[in-house]
């Protein structure tokens, strides 16, 4: 029962305590954050790293997160923007020109920058743009990088599928934790911010930072998940709260408009990072039922999150007045309005089959969904078998499943771990975005050392036993 919204008060004598505290020393560096942090730039970098119009939701919420920053006040030179771009004029999208991030929204899609797009949403551009390295970038990318300074502020939203330490890009190769985790470490050598924040929404986001992220390097994260679970889309077809019928596919994912929504209605010098914290991990936790929903996490440096959005993404001035009061402010979603990410694809083929009209229509949507479903199976069937020949029968489902403690990373060997992929691959066939799962199995295979030989024998002797089969069609989507 919650009869008094507390967060007023004890807000107030928070900050209090604080003003005293800092007064009582007589410390001109001590001064509240709001003071301290209104000097220096807003930086912000937005991406999604899927394509195709079945992951139509993690563009939504990069165009959507882009007009909460201008809104905000951060002007376009300090904004990055990563998208594919091939959802707005897909053939499938029942809008043209239009992408939206609720059932009932407006166009998020208007005025978003096209810093990179198509294959220049990469890992390597990814970090250049981070270091503010242009000499890094290649492609046709507008050149925009984070060229901030020791007083600026960095916000960053990663919006994708993941997977147990990596995180998807729309091209190989993927994004490595251990990668990015010393690419924020050079950052941060360079002393070209005085804080970051990191949202990331993915499956296993908790394991892009778990036994990796420093606490003393300036930066505090949450993720849409812990280590060891999916995260989900929201607004899908046919659920309680659905997009509009000519829609077949997911508008947002439910970490992603928590914070949106969030961020959307409120004056933002007047909620901090950890209220919104709060906010995000009650809603994505289904009334803390986790029944499709996921355990937020945060980590890094947790005392960044006593300072307000404001000093992060501005405000709309339009909030003024609204102040942020009470962390059920935000209406809750009923629970089957979820899909995990991984299944969200299978959505738009369902609904592809669903829709499409008698005969060749429909016998080739059919005939695609097959094609998924065979490739998962055979990826799932692979990663077992190898486990069977590595571990042999018994203790193969625990080798390959099992889990560290939480402030161990998911594998200390991280070449080690690229290599295995690599060897899978090689004889396997693409995990690609779905066989990100199995990340997991691959880092345990390292943990367990098994030599690299091994691995390979292994890997084939059970895929010579399972076709691969033509994957590549399946995970690439479908460009515009
Ligand atoms: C906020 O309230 C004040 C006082 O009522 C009013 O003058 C101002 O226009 C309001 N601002 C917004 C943005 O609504």
């Amino acid at each position: 029962m919650n009869c008094f919204p507390p967060t007023i008060i004890g807000l107030a004598v928070s900050f209090c305590i604080f003003f005293l505290a800092a007064g009582s020393r007589l410390d001109p560096i001590l001064r509240l954050p709001s003071e301290k942090d209104s000097l220096g730039t807003r930086w912000a970098v937005l991406i999604a790293g899927s394509s195709g119009y079945g992951n139509y939701r993690h563009q939504a919420d990069v165009c959507h997160a882009y007009q909460i920053m201008r809104k905000g006040g951060l002007k376009d030179e300090n904004i990055v923007v990563f998208m594919y771009d091939d959802i707005a004029n897909n053939r499938y999208n029942p809008r043209p020109g239009i992408i939206i991030n609720h059932p009932k929204g407006e166009d998020v899609y208007a005025g978003v920058p096209k810093d990179y797009v198509g294959m220049d949403v990469n890992v390597n551009n990814f970090f250049a743009v981070l270091l503010g390295n242009k000499a890094r970038l290649s492609g046709n990318g507008s050149g925009k990088v984070v060229d901030s300074g020791p007083d600026d502020h960095i916000f960053i939203f990663y919006s994708d599928h993941g997977g147990p330490g990596v995180l998807g890009m729309p091209s190989y190769p993927y994004l490595y934790a251990n990668d990015l985790i010393d690419v924020l470490k050079e950052k941060h050598a360079l002393k070209s911010y005085k804080s970051m924040v990191f949202y990331l929404e993915a499956c296993e986001s908790g394991s892009i930072f778990e036994g990796l992220l420093p606490e003393d390097i300036d930066i505090y994260a949450t993720t849409a998940s812990n280590a060891v679970e999916n995260s989900w889309g929201t607004y899908c077809p046919e659920q309680l709260i659905s997009p509009p019928d000519e829609y077949s596919t997911c508008l947002g994912d439910l970490y992603s408009i928590s914070w949106m929504e969030d961020s959307d209605i409120h004056n933002l010098h007047t909620e901090t990072l950890k209220q919104q914290y709060h906010v995000i991990k009650d809603r994505t936790s289904v009334q803390k039922t986790y029944d499709s929903g996921s355990h937020v996490m945060e980590y890094g440096d947790l005392d960044l999150s006593l300072s307000d959005l404001f000093t992060y993404i501005g405000t709309n001035p339009a909030n003024d007045n609204s102040s942020f009061v009470d962390i059920n402010s935000l209406p809750q979603l009923p629970s089957s309005n979820r899909v995990n990410q991984r299944d969200a694809d299978l959505v738009f083929y369902w609904n592809k089959i669903r829709k499409a009209s008698e005969g060749p229509e429909k016998r080739e949507a059919e005939t695609e969904l097959i094609n998924v479903m065979t490739h998962r199976v055979h990826i799932d069937r692979s990663i077992e078998l190898i486990g069977k020949i590595l571990f042999g029968l018994d203790a193969s489902k625990d080798k390959l499943n099992e889990v560290r403690p939480s402030n161990k990373p998911l594998v200390d060997d991280w070449k080690c771990l690229k290599s295995m992929v690599r060897t899978f691959e090689t004889y396997c066939g693409s995990l690609s975005q779905y066989g990100m799962k199995h990340m997991r199995s691959l880092a345990n295979i390292c943990n367990a050392d098994v030599t690299l030989d091994k691995m390979e024998e292994s890997a084939a002797q059970a895929c010579e036993k399972i076709p691969s089969n033509s994957w590549s069609s399946i995970d690439q989507g479908f460009s515009a």
